[in-house]
């Protein structure tokens, strides 16, 4: 299962051995370099960064780190090994031997899932395609890249997909995954999120926080399973989703460090000083926390779906850690407690928990959140600060399911649209919050040194000394 880095796509699927498949990837390839050309990191095609590339598919040790330019990265497909004597988990084929194949009759909403995953690959890209030119660091810069080229390679997992196991219609699909262009009026990227913009750093790092790591519940539900080389490729893809995340929470982290710095020594907590010395007040810290944290709630989709249902019981996509549950993995007659508005409140109903996988996901998405959010809290505490960043409620700001239909608060009161259009600029960033936190960004070049808004990292990537230059600008 050694990864072959002599071939033109880097790989450990064997893809010398299928002449037709490899010509299919390699057709594909140069459209894929046009398309990070055009939509991948803003003027960066000169530079060498400090990246790490995949030299094995344990989960431990995979990484090799060095100065690459970026168009050189060797993007290829790494699958984790297969394991032997594989059953699926749950569902209506529960203990029968994972499919090596697409089984006909489930073909096209396996291929549903993989473009829809697929998709959202190339659109954090496209959305985080101008970061590089106000990097508050060299490291942070670096991050982004890593960030970048990674999300590339996921497109490709998903590509390989395609070509592999869906003949005509995935190489049809694959090209399609390079003509959506994320936030486009006519030829947007499938996921609302996806089309958002993420117009600065703090913004950055709290889309790698939760948007990422809505990424990490789907690939875990999506290595669950019966499609085994689905199952592997996801895999494989949650070793480099966790960097990504590690990326945000560490840097929403700095950026608090930081302010509270500021707040001590200015022993205010007056949000207008505190911009005046440069940095982000807590609370614009937290209206960006509630719009990312809402935008990734409906990344889960619809709190009852049949769609989750079906993907489900035929064996398609299992739960988050699906193995370590203690039930019949069918859920047959099983029920999970949703969210209904009745008579202008929210009220919990149950529903079958076959249709509720969605809000389940969401519902252990919302815990390891949290988890997150409170070693924020920490950070906080340390400097001696009243004041606790907390997750809104997770009917808060919807756009999908039957909660959008109201207004609902933080903590899940539902509001006239009087009051909401009266208190929205408490919750959510307004225009002029986004103004004042875009006046911060500028880019930072220099070895070592980091804007004033964000503190340095406790360590060096690959353990480098402080001072060491990640990005060389040619
Ligand atoms: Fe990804
Ligand atoms: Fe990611």
């Amino acid at each position: 299962m050694s990864i072959d880095y002599s071939e033109k796509i880097p790989n450990n699927v064997g893809l010398a051995d299928n002449r037709t498949l490899q010509r299919a990837l390699e057709h594909w390839q140069p459209a894929y370099l046009d398309w990070w050309a055009d939509m991948g990191p803003e003027g960066s095609q000169n530079f060498d960064v400090y990246l790490r590339t995949a030299v094995s598919v344990e989960p431990n040790g995979w990484a090799h780190f060095d100065h690459v330019k970026m168009p050189d990265y060797r993007w290829g497909i790494f699958l984790t090994p297969p394991e032997a004597g594989r059953t699926i988990g749950f569902g209506a084929h529960k203990g029968e031997p994972a499919w090596q194949d697409v089984p006909g009759e489930h073909r096209a909403n396996l291929r549903r899932l993989i473009v829809t995953q697929g998709d959202t690959e190339p659109a954090s890209v496209e959305q985080q395609r101008h970061l590089g030119l106000t990097a508050p660091s060299l490291y942070d810069l670096r991050n982004l890249f890593q960030v970048n080229v990674e999300e590339g390679r996921h497109l490709w997992a998903m590509v390989y997909l395609l070509h592999a196991y869906f003949g005509r219609d995935g190489r049809e699909e694959a090209e399609a995954l390079l003509e959506r262009r994320s936030g486009d009026a006519d030829n947007p990227r499938i996921l609302g999120a996806f089309n958002e913009r993420t117009p600065d750093w703090l913004a950055f790092f709290m889309f790698t926080y939760f948007t990422d790591r809505d990424g990490k519940f789907q690939l875990c539900s999506l290595a669950e399973s019966g499609f085994d080389p689905l199952a592997r490729t996801t895999r494989f893809m949650l070793t480099e989703e966790a960097h990504h995340m590690f990326v945000g929470e560490s840097g929403v982290g700095r950026i608090i460090q930081r302010t509270c710095e500021v707040m001590n020594q200015l022993k205010s907590d007056d949000p207008a000083q505190i911009r005046a010395a440069g940095v982000v007040d807590l609370p614009t810290i937290q209206r960006y926390l509630n719009f990312h944290f809402s935008v990734t709630m409906d990344l889960f989709g619809s709190d009852v779906s049949s769609n989750a249902a079906t993907f489900y019981s035929t064996g398609l996509k299992g739960r988050f850690e699906e193995g370590k549950i203690a039930d019949d993995h069918t859920l047959a007659g099983a029920a999970y407690p949703v969210l209904e508005l009745r008579d202008g409140r929210l009220a919990t109903v149950e529903a079958p928990a076959l249709n509720a996988l969605n809000e389940k996901l969401r519902d252990d998405f919302v815990r390891d959140s949290k988890a997150g959010i409170e070693r924020w809290n920490r950070i906080i505490e340390k400097a001696g600060v009243p004041f606790r960043l907390k997750a809104p409620h997770k009917a808060f700001n919807r756009r999908i399911g039957p909660l959008s239909g109201a207004r609902i608060d933080p903590d899940g009161n539902v509001v006239t649209e009087a009051a909401w259009n009266s208190s929205v600029a408490q919750w959510l960033p307004s225009e002029a919050d986004r103004a004042f936190v875009a006046s911060l960004m500028g880019r930072v070049a220099e070895p070592g040194k980091y804007a004033n808004w964000i503190a340095p990292p406790a360590r060096g990537i690959n353990n480098q000394a402080a001072d060491f230059a990640y990005v060389r600008f040619n």
